[in-house]
């Protein structure tokens, strides 16, 4: 087996490498002056067995590109299996047609995915795990959630309160308080379909001095969060600390984020930032070496 560290995830790729210790087999990459990508295979890889490692958070459509481009190149190179690691699997949210005409993106970039040559696909914390049903190649989304609570525990952090932001994250803190043991609860989020605006209803927690974690999957403009903690510190929250899997974190996020009254913004390495702090290598080694 080799690793194939993608030009957005040389750091992780290299972590899973050193843990399973298998060889890494980098890729040379470079942008044309117009800006499309190149990648090139340095080593022979015809007959391996190549785990590419590539994550595609922003910029996503380059991101994505550089992922077919290794897995077609792998293909046509005679690799004898390709798994694709995909830790955040952009375009995930636009999952169904939410007004008439739309593409279904997420639909579009499995076919992609699969036509390019892939045999295995693993990610993390996919938005909607339905999602995973579109694969016809076997395809699994790990959970990273039990990391990041983790997180927290050794920060003395047993008995805060978990919340999700949205009803969509509530499977996701019902993960969290089995580690954290603080109890949890959710919002109701509703999000402008046109405008992308969010409105958070306001709903009462027992979270007078308690510390609270608010969990998510993905950490955007910060809207979600930022909105989330805002009714948690009028209802009297100590310490409010913000969790992702997937720390996009764009434009002024972090700032909105920490002006919320936010203590801490944590996220794990699927999408490398300086939020990182939690690494999802131990979960997506043990993954590979479990197989099919
Ligand atoms: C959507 O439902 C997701 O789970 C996140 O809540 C959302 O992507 C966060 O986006 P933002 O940070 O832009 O509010």
């Amino acid at each position: 087996m080799m690793i194939v560290p993608g030009p957005t995830s040389v750091n992780l790729g290299s972590k899973i490498s050193n843990l399973l210790e298998i060889k890494v087999a980098p890729v040379e990459f470079k942008f044309f002056p117009d800006g499309e990508s190149y990648i090139r295979f340095t080593e022979d890889i015809s007959g391996e067995d190549v785990v590419i490692v590539q994550s595609t958070g922003p910029p996503q459509d380059t991101s994505l590109i550089q992922l077919l481009l290794m897995i077609d190149a792998a293909k046509d190179l005679e690799a004898r299996s390709i798994v694709a690691i995909v830790p955040y699997l952009a375009y995930a949210r636009q999952d169904k047609r939410f007004r008439p005409g739309e593409a279904i993106s997420i639909r579009a970039v499995i076919e992609l995915l699969e036509t390019a040559g892939i045999d295995r696909f693993i990610t993390v914390n996919i938005h909607n795990p339905e999602v995973m049903d579109e694969f016809v190649v076997p395809a699994e989304s790990l959970s990273a959630i039990p990391q990041l609570a983790k997180y927290f525990k050794d920060k003395d952090l047993t008995g805060a309160f978990s919340l999700a932001p949205d009803k969509g994250a509530v499977e996701i803190v019902k993960e969290a308080d089995k580690i954290l043991n603080g109890g949890y609860g959710w919002l109701e989020k509703e999000r402008n379909i046109v405008t992308g605006e969010v409105t958070i209803e306001e709903k009462e927690f027992n979270v007078k001095d308690k510390n609270v974690i608010i969990f998510d999957d993905i950490i955007s403009t910060g809207g979600t969060v930022s909105s989330a903690a805002e009714i948690l510190k009028k209802q009297g929250a100590k310490k409010v600390y913000a969790a992702c899997v997937h720390p996009l974190l764009v434009g002024d996020a972090r700032e909105r984020i920490l002006t919320s009254g936010v203590d801490e913004i944590v996220g794990t390495d699927c999408i490398s930032s300086s939020f990182s702090v939690v690494s999802v290598a131990p979960l997506i080694a043990e993954a590979l070496k479990r197989g099919v």
